[in-house]
């Protein structure tokens, strides 16, 4: 067996490969990015969870993980080969408590406040 690399456009929240070709995924840093912003979400000047944000903003940001990493689940699983295996790496909380220590989270505070300065720069 030849191990080849290969490239596709596309969503991995979704089809990719063509079924039963992948012998090993890895997915690295990735699966923290959702598909889209959870629908019906109310997170003004916010693009993640933050340590002032209500339990509404956290069950919807929770459900779209959910509803994505099946997809994502699921669409691999059609694409491995029986007996293939899979790595996955992506970032996680600590505690489902926003107001808990944020860890690494911390920087993404700080790019919500850089996106909503600029565009705010831009409205204005
Ligand atoms: C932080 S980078 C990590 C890149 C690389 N795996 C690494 O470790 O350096 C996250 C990557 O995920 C890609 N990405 C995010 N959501 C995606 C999606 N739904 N489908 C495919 N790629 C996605 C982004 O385009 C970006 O290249």
């Amino acid at each position: 067996m030849n191990p080849f690399i290969s490239a596709v456009p596309g969503s991995f929240y979704g089809p990719l490969f063509p079924r039963k070709s992948l012998h090993f995924v890895h997915s690295c840093f990735s699966l923290h990015w959702l598909s889209q912003v959870p629908a019906g979400l109310n997170n003004e000047g916010k693009i993640c969870i933050s340590n002032s944000s209500p339990q509404c903003v956290i069950d919807a940001y929770s459900m779209q993980f959910q509803k994505d990493f099946e997809l994502f689940l699921r669409s691999r699983a059609q694409e491995i080969v029986d007996g293939g295996r899979m790595v996955l790496s992506f970032m996680g909380r600590p505690s489902s408590d926003p107001t808990a220590a944020q860890g690494p989270f911390y920087q993404w505070e700080l790019l919500a406040h850089a996106l909503m300065a600029m565009v705010l720069e831009v409205r204005t």
